[in-house]
């Protein structure tokens, strides 16, 4: 069976209470319910964290076994060279995806620390965006 993270960052623990008019009025647990039924075959597993240091240690733990991670790193995406790094360090492939459409909103959000070292990036899908990096990843 395939294993595969979803992986999210700061402030994701919000989603569905945090500035709904971007992000959407749906809770991520109950999406990633969803998401466990549509791709019955394959091991999914969740974490999130609002802290920098456990999503490094989450990377690194699953790295070199896992056969994805998709990530939304939160702003970290455009902060964290640490967060790049440990992608680059590792064997399992990573897909960065975003809810909104990042490049369509304020210019700090343009640039990710991430994406060179991800397998490609997907963004502006709302929650779709996951199922979408889930796919890529499986395709
Ligand atoms: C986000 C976009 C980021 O710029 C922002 O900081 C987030 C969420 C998204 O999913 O659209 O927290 O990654």
């Amino acid at each position: 069976m395939k294993k595969i993270l979803v992986l999210n960052g700061p402030n994701l623990n919000l989603l569905g209470v945090r500035e709904k008019s971007i992000y959407g009025s749906r809770d991520f647990l109950s999406y990633f319910e969803e998401l466990k039924q549509r791709f019955d075959t394959v091991h999914l597993e969740y974490y999130q964290s609002n802290s920098e240091g456990a999503l490094i240690d989450k990377i690194h733990a699953v790295g070199f076994e896992y056969d994805g991670i998709v990530i939304n790193a939160g702003a970290y995406t455009h902060t964290s060279v640490a967060i790049g790094d440990a992608i680059a360090a590792i064997n399992t492939p990573v897909i960065e995806v975003h809810i909104s459409n990042v490049h369509q909103r304020e210019a700090f959000r343009h640039h990710s620390f991430l994406a060179k070292n991800c397998k490609g990036v997907i963004c502006g899908f709302g929650l779709d965006s996951y199922r979408l990096g889930i796919e890529a990843l499986l395709a």
